[in-house]
């Protein structure tokens, strides 16, 4: 029997909240380290897990939703076994836009039929999504469609309340889905400081059981050093071990309950 491909949306009703180093590092680890087949799917224009992934890209999410190409034809083999990629630019703003006027398109379920068809490929484990922070049709699409939702929240209150938007958002079209979608919500950034214990408390006291047990730390230093375009690795998978490298296979096996 072809294997069902899991279809997991990092996303938040926060920007800046860690959606792209938490997209980029899960599915790293997942595929590297545990072996998964992994496709990953950039919706962001402004392109930064494209970027890591892919060396250059002949077309790009939007193309697929519209269907100038076929699903196939957009993904991109990357430099790691495990790893494919559908890459983003920032057409896919104006390619939204479209969507939106083309009823005929039926454009809240474009998202998921594609999957749909790269699903019956029966190749992939796993897909991620790497979401924007807005509440846009392409935020329907992929709530109608994903499986799971991870959520990750700095230890700050501001993130507190993008995980507030999320849980909004998962609500309202629960009416729409089949069955209930996984919620977890990760602390992706966590500050050794009251502040930041207080907001991480808050956090737990609202969302319970959804919330990991397993903490990101806050290590800038290996953060920016990933993300300078020569380097271009997750750092899940770069040769010197880190502390944040070592919080996020954590977190893989977590959420999966790997042994
Ligand atoms: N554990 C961490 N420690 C320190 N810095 C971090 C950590 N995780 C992420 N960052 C930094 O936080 C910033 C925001 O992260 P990221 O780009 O992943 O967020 P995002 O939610 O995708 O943002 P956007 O809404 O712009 O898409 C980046 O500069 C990243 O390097
Ligand atoms: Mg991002």
């Amino acid at each position: 029997m072809k294997k069902r491909m899991e279809i997991v949306a990092v996303k938040s009703g926060k920007g800046g909240c860690d959606k792209t180093t938490a997209t980029i590092n899960i599915a790293a680890a997942d595929a590297v380290l545990f072996g998964k087949k992994i496709l990953i799917i950039d919706t962001d224009g402004r392109a930064h897990t494209t970027s890591m992934f892919c060396d250059s890209l002949k077309h790009q999410i939007g193309d697929v939703l519209l269907d100038r190409v076929n699903a196939l034809e957009a993904i991109e083999h990357t430099r790691w076994k495990n790893i494919d990629c559908i890459g983003c630019s920032e057409e896919i703003n104006d390619d939204v836009k479209e969507l939106e006027k083309n009823i005929f398109m039926d454009p809240m379920h474009r998202f998921g039929k594609v999957l749909n068809k790269i699903s019956e490929m029966g190749v992939y484990d796993r897909c991620y999504i790497d979401c924007n922070q807005d509440p846009d049709l392409l935020a329907v699409n992929i709530l109608l469609s994903a499986d799971r939702v991870l959520i990750p929240a700095r230890s700050d209150d501001y993130s507190l309340e993008g995980v507030h938007k999320m849980m909004d958002w998962i609500h309202q079209v629960s009416p729409a889905r089949d069955n209930e979608i996984k919620t977890q919500v990760m602390i992706t950034d966590k500050e050794r400081n009251l502040e930041s214990d207080d907001s991480v408390r808050k956090i737990k006291l609202l969302f319970g059981d959804h919330v990991c047990k397993t903490f990101v730390r806050h290590q800038a230093k290996v953060v920016q050093h990933s993300y300078k375009p020569a380097i271009r690795t997750p750092f899940v998978l770069a040769k010197k071990p880190s502390g944040v490298a070592n919080d996020y296979i954590q977190l893989v096996k977590e959420i999966y309950e790997y042994e």
